[in-house]
């Protein structure tokens, strides 16, 4: 397919699943207004939450665009969502001021790998990550160490810039809009190992803020409400770790104040569900939501019902 071509057939595919999610039902357990969010008056930013379109995966993708037009993106999901963005971001203009990646599993970098093989339209101008070093991703999770070998040495390649992060606290101001990374990789956790490395994202502006926890397991969380940054995890959207179940544990979602859940979850995963029937799976999302049900947590974002705006 010719580059015209791919990017009209990313423009149908992104419009078509647009209307799909404008006229999404309603998922059970969501409150009212779930695909739309409250966006307060005075926010400087609109916040994309993308679906997950492909049923047996679990992506992870958020889209940010400033008042002045500033791209941002978060993660971006899989390999298979790649011509989803790809469409999704041409139709704001081709032009990433900044990408974060909280950590190198393919359901996260998937799609931004694609796009730097081949990057078509597309100009990014930064990509911020915390990148595992080689010594640890050649020893702890042998399957995916061949594709984060692969996506580092592709964004060495490309010639953005790309600024790796090995400490937290570091702010970037977009538009004022300001995102400021919180937690970054912990290679002393070799259980879980990806997962607990992921670099964890606070975004805010006058009105409202989110944070992005990536895919945070047990020991991840532990370590950060024991550090003088978790104050700062307190927003208005939190995006529930590990695609919802199996992150970070009760004692930290009741240790955090925040509003609203961003679920980055199929809806699969959002029942528990491998075919057999409603929480007959392994999982445990159905645990994560009664526990947003005793915090008292009504507004709930979650990826399966299509598109969310927030
Ligand atoms: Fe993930």
């Amino acid at each position: 397919m010719t580059t015209q071509n791919r990017i009209k057939a990313s423009r149908r595919a992104f419009i078509s699943t647009s209307m799909l999610a404008v006229g999404a039902t309603m998922l059970p357990h969501l409150s009212a207004g779930a695909t739309t969010g409250t966006r307060a008056r005075k926010s400087r930013f609109t916040l994309w939450q993308l679906p997950l379109h492909q049923t047996a995966t679990q992506g992870n993708s958020y889209v940010f665009r400033t008042d002045n037009g500033q791209i941002v993106v978060m993660d971006g999901g899989m390999p298979s969502e790649a011509e989803y963005l790809r469409g999704f971001l041409a139709m704001l203009g081709n032009s990433v001021e900044a990408w974060f990646i909280s950590h190198p599993h393919i359901d996260h970098i998937g799609a931004l790998n694609e796009f730097l093989k081949s990057p078509g339209e597309i100009r990014i101008k930064t990509v911020y990550h915390s990148p595992l070093s080689e010594e640890f991703y050649n020893k702890v999770e042998p399957d995916n160490r061949n594709i984060t070998d692969e996506f580092y040495k592709n964004l060495k390649k490309t010639g953005i810039q790309v600024v790796d992060i090995t400490a937290p606290g570091l702010t970037v101001d977009i538009d004022r809009v300001t995102f400021k990374i919180l937690a970054v990789k912990n290679e002393e956790f070799t259980n879980n190992a990806y997962n607990n490395s992921s670099m964890v994202v606070k975004v805010w502006d006058a009105a409202r803020s989110a944070v992005f926890l990536g895919d945070a397991g047990v020991e991840e969380g532990k370590k950060i409400m024991n550090s003088s940054l978790f104050d700062e995890y307190n927003c208005d959207f939190l995006q529930m770790a590990h695609h919802g179940q199996n992150g970070v544990n009760r004692d930290f979602y009741r240790a955090v104040k925040f509003n609203a859940c961003l679920w980055p979850t199929p809806l699969w995963l959002w029942n528990n569900d491998p075919g057999t029937g409603y929480n007959t799976g392994k999982w445990n999302t159905v645990e994560t939501r009664k526990w947003m049900d005793e915090i008292g947590i009504k507004k709930h974002f979650v990826a399966a019902e299509g598109l969310c705006v927030i």
